[in-house]
């Protein structure tokens, strides 16, 4: 239910996080530092502390390397980075393809790279697992929708959509819609803080509704944060990199919850807020995560609805 977040992480914080019991790592390429949480790792495991079977260990593959002949060798980097043999769990980053090779800038401007679909990309990564590369496979930042068109295209089905969740984002249809309605697709929460300021300043955790409820139950904002999307099922990847933060979200927290009138002031903050949303990205209708055109799910429930009763 909580694992690490890595982005921007350095493998001293890593050992800390070890430490401390953290044992779901998620990790990209993108984020520039895997042979740093692989170094960490592997001091881990000669240290005699665990064992590489007590991690589960998330990657992604960036939006360069859609293209599938360019798969299996970003997956091979991010396992020689990591220096693991194999990955519990990778993700597609982004529905979203760049041309690789051109100067693609995620914090401004990208190629969009029309030649390749996801389909494509999946088939691709689903072959990882029949080589034993990766255990099971996942997307990140679908919509709805395009959740739904990939499980009509997928011969193995993703395990997990993760994508960014807290009180002001909550995305109740891509949450429930998608892990109860379509064949449990569970969403993980990134972001689930507010995020650490590289897109959007994080007013969430500092926000005063959040620190009176941290009042009300004793614990921290961060806490509160935490628990408000595990308390409604959903897994949390919070990045921290000093001992306090990492201590603080992990510390006691299976053993309180949010009453419901405290559950319902963190909710009255839902605002639409993304902390994550790089100018390339076009989410479209807030209620499905994404694109416009509504999920074929969502509107058969349209449909139903507007039906006159009988
Ligand atoms: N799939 C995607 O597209 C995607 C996008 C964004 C993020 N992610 C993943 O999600 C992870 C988490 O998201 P995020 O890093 O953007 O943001 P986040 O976890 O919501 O917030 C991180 C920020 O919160 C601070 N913090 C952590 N614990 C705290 C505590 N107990 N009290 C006060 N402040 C605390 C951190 O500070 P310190 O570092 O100083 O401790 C950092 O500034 C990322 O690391 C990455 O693995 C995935």
């Amino acid at each position: 239910m909580v694992g690490l977040g890595t982005a921007g992480i350095a493998d001293a914080s890593l050992q800390v996080a070890l430490e401390l019991g953290y044992r779901s790592l998620d990790c990209a390429s993108v984020y520039g530092n895997q042979a740093a949480v692989g170094a960490a790792l592997t001091a881990w495991v000669a240290s005699g502390a665990g064992t590489r079977d007590q991690l589960f260990i998330t990657s992604k593959l960036w939006c360069d390397d859609h293209r599938p002949e360019r798969v299996r060798a970003a997956c091979e980097k991010t396992l020689a980075d990591l220096k693991c043999h194999y990955l519990d769990l990778y993700l597609m980053h982004w529905p979203d393809a760049f041309v690789p090779g051109a100067d693609n800038d995620v914090f401004g401007t990208v190629t969009i790279d029309h030649t390749v679909t996801i389909a494509q990309t999946w088939a691709a990564m689903e072959a990882l697992v029949d080589e034993g590369l990766v255990r099971s496979l996942g997307i990140s930042n679908f919509s709805v929708k395009q959740v739904e068109d990939l499980l009509a295209v997928c011969r193995i089905p993703p395990q997990v959509n993760q994508v960014e969740l807290h009180p002001m984002l909550p995305q109740r249809k891509l949450v429930w819609v998608v892990a109860c309605g379509l064949q449990g697709v569970q969403c993980v929460a990134y972001c689930p803080l507010g995020g650490g300021g590289y897109l959007a300043v994080n007013d969430l955790l500092t926000h005063p509704v959040v620190a009176e409820v941290a009042q009300l139950t004793g614990r921290s904002s961060a806490q509160v944060l935490l628990k408000w999307n595990m308390q409604r099922g959903v897994p949390v990847i919070p990045k921290a990199s000093s001992p306090a933060h990492l201590q603080d979200n992990v510390r006691d927290i299976f053993s309180w919850s949010l009453t419901s009138q405290q559950k319902a002031m963190l909710d009255a903050l839902e605002c639409g807020k993304r902390f994550c949303s790089p100018p390339f990205k076009d989410w479209g209708n807030p209620e499905e995560g994404g694109p416009t055109k509504m999920s074929n799910l969502l509107a058969a429930e349209a449909t139903e609805a507007s039906k006159p009763a009988s």
